[in-house]
Order: C-alpha cells, then sequence, then structure tokens
C-alpha cells in the first residue's frame, strides 16, 4: 500500500497559490496520487475542487477542521461535515495540537467531531502527540494512551481510521524524534488498536519538522503509514520531493 502524504498548509497560502500548486502538482507524477493529501485552508476548498476536476486531478482534499455540531444551526463560524462532503472533502484533521491548544478543544469536543467525519464518510486524521516537558518526565506513553482512549468514546463504528502521532515538540522546531522514538509510538499505536479497535483498519503516520532531508528515512521505518507535512508542504518543489520518496 502506498504511504499517505499530507500536507497541512495551516493559515498560510494564498487564491494564487492555490492555483499555483494545484495546476503543478496535477501535472507531477509524485503528487498527482491518491495518497497525496491537502488539508488547505476551508476558504479555498471550492476553488481547489473545481481545480482537481479541472486538472482530473487524484490528489485529495481534506479540511483542517470541522465542527463538532452536527445539525445545521446557529453556530457562527462553524463549517459542518455535510457542507465539508459537498466540496468533496475526503480527510479532516481532528485534534492537531494548534487546535487543543488556541482553541481549547479535548474530550467530547474532539469525540463529536470525529463522530461528524465519519457520519459523512470522511475520514478522520486524529492528532496526538505530547509535549517536551511530558517527554521529559517519561510519562508520555501513558499520555499518547490517553489521549488514543479517546477513541473508545466515539459513538460509531470505526472501520477505518488515520492516526497522526505529532510531538508537539517537534512541530515547527526541526527537531526530529529518532527512528526509534517514532517507531516506539508507532507500535503503541497498532498496539492499542489491535487491543480495542481491532476491527478497525489504522493508518498511523508521523508529523512534526518532516522535511524533504528527512522524510525519505521516517518513510521507511516499519509500520508508518504516511508523514504529516506542515511547513516544509508549502514549498512546492521540496512537497514533491517529499512525495516521490
Ligand atoms: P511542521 O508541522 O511540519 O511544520 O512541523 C506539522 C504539523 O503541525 O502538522
Amino acid at each position: 500500500m502506498s504511504k499517505l502524504i499530507v500536507a497541512n498548509w495551516k493559515m498560510n497560502g494564498s487564491l494564487d497559490k492555490i492555483t499555483g500548486d494545484l495546476s503543478f502538482y496535477s501535472n507531477n507524477s509524485s503528487t498527482n496520487n491518491s495518497s497525496v493529501i491537502l488539508a488547505i485552508p476551508s476558504i479555498y476548498l471550492g476553488q481547489a475542487q473545481q481545480l482537481l476536476e479541472k486538472y482530473k486531478a487524484n490528489f485529495s482534499l481534506a479540511s483542517q477542521n470541522i465542527s463538532q455540531f452536527a445539525s445545521p444551526g446557529a453556530y457562527t463560524g462553524e463549517i459542518s461535515g455535510a457542507m465539508l462532503k459537498e466540496f468533496d472533502v475526503k480527510y479532516t484533521l481532528i485534534g492537531h495540537s494548534e487546535r487543543r491548544m488556541y482553541f481549547n478543544e479535548s474530550g467530547s469536543i474532539l469525540q463529536n467531531k470525529i463522530e461528524n467525519a465519519l457520519s459523512n464518510q470522511i475520514m478522520p486524521i486524529f492528532c496526538i502527540g505530547e509535549d517536551r516537558n511530558i517527554r521529559n518526565k517519561g510519562s508520555y506513553k501513558d499520555f499518547i494512551v490517553q489521549q488514543l482512549e479517546l477513541l473508545l468514546q466515539v459513538k460509531a463504528d470505526i472501520i477505518e481510521l488515520v492516526i497522526a502521532y505529532e510531538p508537539i515538540w517537534s512541530i515547527g522546531t526541526g527537531m526530529v524524534p529518532t527512528s526509534n522514538e517514532i517507531s516506539e509510538i508507532i507500535n503503541l499505536i497498532h498496539a492499542f488498536v489491535q487491543s480495542y479497535l481491532p476491527h478497525a483498519k489504522i493508518t498511523a503516520l508521523y508529523g512534526g519538522s518532516v522535511s524533504g532531508n528527512n522524510a525519505r528515512d521516517i518513510l521507511n521505518l516499519e509500520r508508518i503509514g504516511g508523514v504529516l507535512v506542515g511547513g516544509a508542504s508549502l514549498k512546492t518543489e521540496e512537497f514533491v520531493n517529499i512525495c516521490a520518496y
């Protein structure tokens, strides 16, 4: 199975960049591939969907967020799963550390988001990861398991899910865990799923300072299902190189 390469643009980009990059990616065999997923700001999803159709491109769109509310209503500023589905959004990031930190997302909010994604046939990319303090204290495995336990609250059959291990201390810092450190958590994720969600098909990604320099080694790790790329995904050529691995 080919590995997933997810670009997380965060609050970056412009209409010009979307138009330019999508045309470039459509014409490149490394990026014009169903395992390449672009999580762009939601306001550009309509434009991106039209470009995908125009270029008959094979890569997929992801949203960086989905509302915790399932039904339409008085939720100013929110975008529902059903709305995302209209733009052919196939994946959504849920639980990214920046959303946990700046928007206080945790517990039932994340649970509702996962349920809303699944009920709209949008694949959650559930992000987990410890901060530097927890890593130093040595309690990171317990912490990761606690974050994974949220999945057991989800009131929907989890048949398939993407889980991204993104240690907060490596996001945007250039500090990448060692191969052993990454593998330890990827194995932990698989072991957790095997024990508690034995029927679920899980793809486990690594994210945090992934670049053209380290992507090949990370993607070669056993059981790694792909990478989640932030900063480097904004550099068009570098992202193509990452996808080429
Ligand atoms: P980074 O971000 O690649 O810039 O470290 C990754 C992410 O936050 O998803």
